[in-house]
């Protein structure tokens, strides 16, 4: 269920039963020549709502701006300093929290939010640990990245090989046509899989990858893949989540 489709008064309810909420975390930056800006947020969204309606789980909005700075130069990249990002995290999980939720389950779309997620989650837990009383009721967070599980692993393997690469990948490319098949791109990629290799600011980033992928083949991406990558992300993490909310 879509926290923004409830009412308050339903959100009481849930808390009878649940104090967990998933809340889908991405990206809003430059994808290649046939990769969607929204990709990293389209992928962590449509897989958040899957889980939500096989667990029953309340999802949250999706924070679709994240860390990518090394993206910026590519145009219709937008990043949140590290800075911001661990702010707008304590603020959400703070007002949750106030209401009664103690478990925050994030699902990633973006291999650039992990350090910084990652730091968020250590500034709630001080925040925590130096504030609340001793005998509060503790507070869980948990960081699924959707792409990192066997089952999705497996299935990338299977159709891309090594032109999955590490960005604007042929399975993100492929959820994204799945759930917006009207957004479709298609463009000459040149070499057919990109370059490979590390990067540390914006103008690096684009010096070495001309046209924003990294090591990847977008082209080799269909609907009917992210179908697949879709039902194997959702199942995947769904069990995930159920185990972890039980812990
Ligand atoms: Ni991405």
């Amino acid at each position: 269920m879509q926290l923004q489709l409830q009412t308050w008064q339903e959100v009481e309810t849930y808390l009878q039963t649940s104090r967990s909420v998933i809340i889908p975390i991405g990206s809003t930056e430059q994808h290649g020549p046939v990769g969607l800006i929204g990709t990293d947020a389209i992928c962590a969204e449509v897989i958040a709502r899957g889980v939500g309606e096989a667990t029953g789980a309340l999802v949250a909005p999706t924070i679709a701006v994240g860390m990518a700075q090394h993206h910026l130069g590519f145009a219709g990249s937008m990043t949140l300093r590290p800075s911001t990002l661990i702010a707008v995290l304590r603020d959400m999980v703070d007002s949750f929290v106030k209401h009664g939720f103690d478990r925050f389950y994030f699902i990633n779309g973006h291999g650039g939010n992990v350090a910084t997620v990652a730091a968020a989650f250590s500034e709630i837990y001080a925040a925590r640990s130096l504030a609340a009383p001793a005998n509060a009721a503790p507070i869980k967070c948990r960081l699924k990245n959707w792409w990192q599980n066997s089952e999705v692993h497996e299935i990338a393997r299977e159709l891309y090989g090594e032109a999955e690469g590490s960005h604007a990948t042929p399975s993100e490319v492929a959820v994204t046509q799945f759930a917006y098949p009207e957004a479709i791109k298609s463009a000459p990629l040149d070499p057919p899989v990109a370059p490979r290799g590390d990067f540390a600011d914006a103008a690096d980033y684009r010096r070495k990858f001309p046209d924003g992928r990294i090591g990847s083949n977008p082209g080799l991406a269909s609907p009917e893949a992210g179908r697949r990558l879709y039902e194997a992300a959702v199942a995947a993490i769904a069990g995930d989540y159920q185990k972890w909310v039980a812990a």
